[in-house]
């Protein structure tokens, strides 16, 4: 499995998406942290990790370019494609596991009527399970995007569901 890196020259990432970097990176003590919400904007902006989005999330966090590529290949799972609008990534380790992490992901899958690996017919939701996202100490947790959802319940993950459709809907 392995990212596709297209070759692009001249195009640039939006000033939306740059100044989304920029928050992401001065919200993080060390800037680096910022580097897979930051590849998520490039991915949300191309479609696609594209050569000069990299090379802009390199320079905003002051990163060696190839440090960057190093972490999109490292993740490539994050980055697969296709994949719907959003991307709802469960932790299945330790902390969120022992807290019913698989309980919910059952609800998900329930609630959208796919599995895990699986998009929505509509294009808007992709379910995956993921390795721990560092965040254990809210277990049980999900990343969409680059927004973390802490302390799940079946409740809460149905407002979150509810909330996304409205925000696609927008
Ligand atoms: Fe789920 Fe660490 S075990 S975030």
């Amino acid at each position: 499995m392995g990212v596709i890196f297209l070759k692009r020259t001249g195009v640039m990432l939006s000033e939306q998406a740059r100044t989304k970097i920029i928050e992401s990176r001065d919200s993080y003590p060390d800037r680096r942290s910022a580097v897979m919400p930051a590849l998520y904007v490039v991915q949300e902006e191309d479609g696609r990790l594209t050569d000069e989005g990299m090379g802009e999330v390199a320079k905003l966090l002051e990163m060696p370019y190839s440090d960057v590529v190093g972490v999109a290949t490292f993740y490539s799972m994050y980055f697969e494609r296709p994949v719907g609008r959003y991307v709802l990534d469960v932790c299945k380790t330790l902390s969120c596991a022992l807290l019913g992490a698989e309980s919910l992901v059952e609800h998900l899958s329930r609630k959208l009527g796919i599995k895990v690996g699986e998009t929505t017919p509509d294009g808007l939701f992709t379910l995956r399970t993921v390795e721990c996202l560092g965040a254990c100490g809210k277990a049980p947790v999900m990343m969409v995007g680059d927004t973390y959802y802490e302390d799940l319940t079946p409740e809460k993950l149905d407002g979150i569901i509810e909330s996304l459709r409205r925000e696609a809907q927008g």
